[in-house]
């Protein structure tokens, strides 16, 4: 499998090392990489982890003519208003018959309706099970594992930075320095307001209800509050009571119509949903058949969700 990445920095980077390691028993090849200031590079024999750059292709389609890959795979920054323009990337690879492979939550969240049928149309897959919960399985686990089951809604602690921080904060430090410790771990978006306003969350929120809920939604539509507005102060006052504060994502399936929420909620220590700390996350969903099954991913890092985009490759070679 020939492989072409748009996009090369944390992620990116984990999941070539993940392929190198993996290679005896699974040889893709990295043909092509595309990125925003480094430039690209294209190498039909297979590109090595640290590959040396030339000049910035003009667009992604232009990358896209030049590199032959049966896989694009979409790794650049989540743009939350709108998931762009990794969704222009992912059309101008269905364009060109590729299956495609994103982390970015983006596209997901904003158009995914639209990216599945032009993904049907063109007889190829559309993969993005490390969006949500850095590689754990929740879309293939919910496609391959719960047939027939209608999911009613469901319950998150999906965003890790607002983790790190409000523990950093019952330790008596500043926002900022919390923030610093999410962006060592490699964790926080590139603009770090995007997990402390909620963003990151409603984009995750609006990413699961689309693709298990049917939504037709976008995180514009999340009712969203972020933990901006937090001080040292409050949440070591809540944590003296037992309490903490997460970042709780919600989805309830309405008569008419179905709700999406993220809010910054004050929660009882024992409650299973402050039970994860730092890059844990939990999500809970609410289903007819099989009541309520959680899915729990503890202290997963960059490297995590780089085997949710392997994981999906690997799903789409066995589908072929
Ligand atoms: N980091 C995580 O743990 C994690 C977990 C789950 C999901 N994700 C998602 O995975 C994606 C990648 O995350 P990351 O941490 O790897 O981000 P990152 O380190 O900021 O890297 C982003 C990459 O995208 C490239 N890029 C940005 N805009 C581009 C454009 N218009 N055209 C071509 N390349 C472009 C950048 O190019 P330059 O290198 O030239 O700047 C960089 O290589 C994001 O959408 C993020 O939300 C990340």
């Amino acid at each position: 499998m020939r492989l072409a990445l748009i996009g090369y920095g944390n992620v990116g980077r984990a999941f070539a090392r993940l392929l190198k390691q993996q290679r005896s028993a699974y040889p893709f090849r990295i043909v092509g990489i595309h990125t925003a200031r480094h430039g690209t590079a294209v190498d039909q024999d297979g590109l090595p982890s640290e590959p040396e750059f030339g000049p910035q292709a003009p667009s992604a389609e232009v990358f896209l003519d030049a590199v032959d890959a049966e896989v694009a795979v979409e790794l650049t920054t989540l743009e939350p208003a709108t998931g762009q323009p990794a969704i222009q990337h992912i059309r101008a690879a269905f364009a060109r018959r590729m299956h495609v492979i994103t982390a970015n939550k983006g596209p997901v969240a904003h158009a995914y309706k639209i990216l599945k049928q032009e993904a049907d149309r063109a007889a190829v897959q559309f993969r993005f099970e490390s969006t949500c919960m850095d590689g754990a399985p929740v879309f293939n686990m919910v496609r391959n594992n719960l047939p027939a089951v209608r999911v009613l809604g469901f319950t998150g602690v999906l965003n890790s930075t607002s983790k790190i921080v409000v523990d950093a904060m019952l330790r008596g430090l500043a926002m900022d320095d919390g923030i610093e410790e999410a962006r060592k771990l490699g964790i926080a978006e590139a603009d770090a307001s995007y997990d402390i306003d909620g963003w990151d969350s409603a984009a995750k929120t609006a990413a699961l209800a689309n693709v298990l809920m049917d939504a037709g939604t976008t995180p514009l539509d999340v009712d969203r509050r972020g933990i901006g507005k937090l001080t040292v102060a409050r949440v070591q006052e809540l944590g003296a009571k037992g309490e903490t504060v997460r970042l709780v994502s919600r989805a309830t399936r309405g008569p008419s119509r179905i709700k999406l929420r993220v809010r910054a909620e004050v929660i009882d220590e024992t409650d299973v949903l402050a039970s994860v700390h730092g890059t844990s996350s939990l999500l809970l969903l609410h289903t007819d058949l099989m009541a309520t099954i959680g899915i729990i991913s503890i202290a997963a890092g960059v490297e995590q969700t780089a085997y949710g985009v392997f994981s999906d490759l690997v799903d789409i070679t066995r589908s072929l």
